[in-house]
């Protein structure tokens, strides 16, 4: 029987490995022989890597790609990507190269407010409260100065801090809801520095406060943290062009393609099962820029999904309209990046890929990612309404199950050969192998 392991983080890593081959991996030392295959054999790049997180016994890797000819804002950018799924680079390429003929991409920031909350409880005379917020303000405003004077100098800082009233929702819970300008830098450390700071100040004054009783004085801080719901801190990305250039490469006119591409829109903004499938390949392209540039994926994830449920229902993040002959389609989503600070400069392969994005500052990224969104988008619905997305998908899938049986050089040559004219499903690669290993 497995025993509870006490005082694992304390382990060398080594030794982190022996309790894991002895407990969980017995028979299977190949395991163990595939973490030490993934180490580094340069240990100052391995030590970087074992140091950014707790436990670290070896590293994973995911194919790091890149999309050229995405136009965007009338510069030419090549997109760094990293995703293990198979078509999402190649469709995102595909999408940037339909576009550069057709004027390409617009990207606009519509705002860049961050936010973060301070929650707490309070029972007493909601007068008091507001009395006691307008007198502290100023003080805590002063009290964060040490945190904020190098975010200020760079024109980022504190935007505002109001006291909202929640009690309708929740009794006795009230907060300070805070904005914060964060500039290049996503902001997750700065903004909860100066939260916990606001909470402290806020609880310890409160206790002096003279027109409170001892009820009212002793509100309580239950949390102070930052938002990954950033409404207002907003990037639109969009591509035009008349209907009739919409026709290339399909077998369908310009007018029949516009009109299925926008009924399949629609469909996405009233259908939920649909939205989601139609935004998680949004996602393909957006999470693969923002894994490749060090940023945080679960807190884009989180915001942008929200967003999609803003108005009360779960829906689609693209629009698309055709208004007197021309095309339009769009993507609204907010997202909190930063280029600097971070894993940015931290890990060779994101420095690499804000080196490719030519050095973004986090507004010209925000672009960046909505533009890799919309395109991932307009490559899947294109696909859905033409072809079907199998028949792309699985060429491409066919590398992986060949990977997957260790096929050589020779042998893929002449199944991709063979597939260019047949069906690809996992078993009839699977059964091409085996005829061709037969001999
Ligand atoms: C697959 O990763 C993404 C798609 O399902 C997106 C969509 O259906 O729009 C192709």
């Amino acid at each position: 029987m497995i025993k509870p392991v006490k005082g694992f983080s304390r382990l060398s890593k080594k030794e982190k490995i022996e309790w894991l081959a002895g407990t969980y991996l017995k028979d299977q030392p190949d395991d163990v022989e595939t973490l030490k295959q993934y180490w580094n054999e340069d240990t100052r790049l391995q030590q970087l890597h074992d140091e950014f997180t707790e436990n670290t016994l070896s590293n994973f890797y995911l194919p790091f790609g890149l999309a050229p000819n995405f136009r965007i804002n009338d510069r030419l950018f090549a997109v760094p990507m990293t995703i293990e799924e198979s078509s999402v680079i190649a469709a995102a390429s595909k999408a940037a190269k339909f576009w550069l003929d057709r004027g390409g991409f617009k990207a606009t920031v519509i705002n860049t407010v961050k936010k973060g909350q301070v929650h707490f409880t309070y029972k007493g005379d909601k007068k008091k409260l507001q009395n006691y917020f307008d007198k502290i303000k100023p003080v805590l405003l002063e009290s964060v100065k040490p945190i904020t004077a190098n975010m200020e100098k760079r024109g980022g800082g504190v935007l505002s801090i109001d006291l909202r009233d929640k009690t309708d929702e929740l009794e006795n819970y009230y907060q300070l809801h805070c904005r914060f300008d964060t500039k290049d830098s996503m902001g997750a450390n700065f903004i909860n520095s100066c939260l916990e700071k606001f909470a402290d100040v806020f609880e310890a004054e409160a206790q002096r406060y003279e027109e409170f009783t001892a009820e009212e004085a002793n509100l309580e801080i239950i949390m102070s943290i930052l938002s990954n719901y950033v409404p207002e801190c907003l990037v639109r990305a969009e591509v035009s062009c008349p209907v009739s250039e919409l026709s290339e490469d399909t077998e369908m006119s310009g007018e029949e393609f516009a009109e299925k591409f926008l009924q399949a829109i629609k469909i996405a903004e009233i259908e939920p099962y649909r939205a989601v499938t139609h935004n998680k390949g949004i996602m393909n392209g957006i999470d693969a820029v923002v894994l490749a540039t060090g940023n945080d994926f679960r807190a884009v994830e989180a915001g942008i999904h929200a967003y999609a449920s803003k108005d009360g229902k779960y829906s689609s993040l693209t629009h698309a309209s055709i208004e007197n002959g021309e095309f339009k389609f769009w993507l609204e989503i907010p997202l909190a990046l930063g280029t600097v600070g971070g894993l940015t400069s931290l890990h060779p392969l994101v420095k690499l890929a804000l080196d490719i994005l030519q050095k973004p500052s986090a507004i010209e990224l925000m672009k960046i990612v909505a533009v890799a969104g919309l395109a991932q988008n307009f490559a899947a619905v294109r696909s859905l309404i033409t072809t079907g997305i199998q028949q792309g998908h699985m060429k491409m899938h066919l590398m992986n199950i060949l990977n997957q049986h260790k096929a050589t050089k020779e042998e893929k040559a002449k199944i991709v050969d063979f597939f260019q004219h047949n069906t690809v499903t996992h078993s009839s690669v699977v059964e091409q192998l085996e005829k061709m290993r037969k001999g």
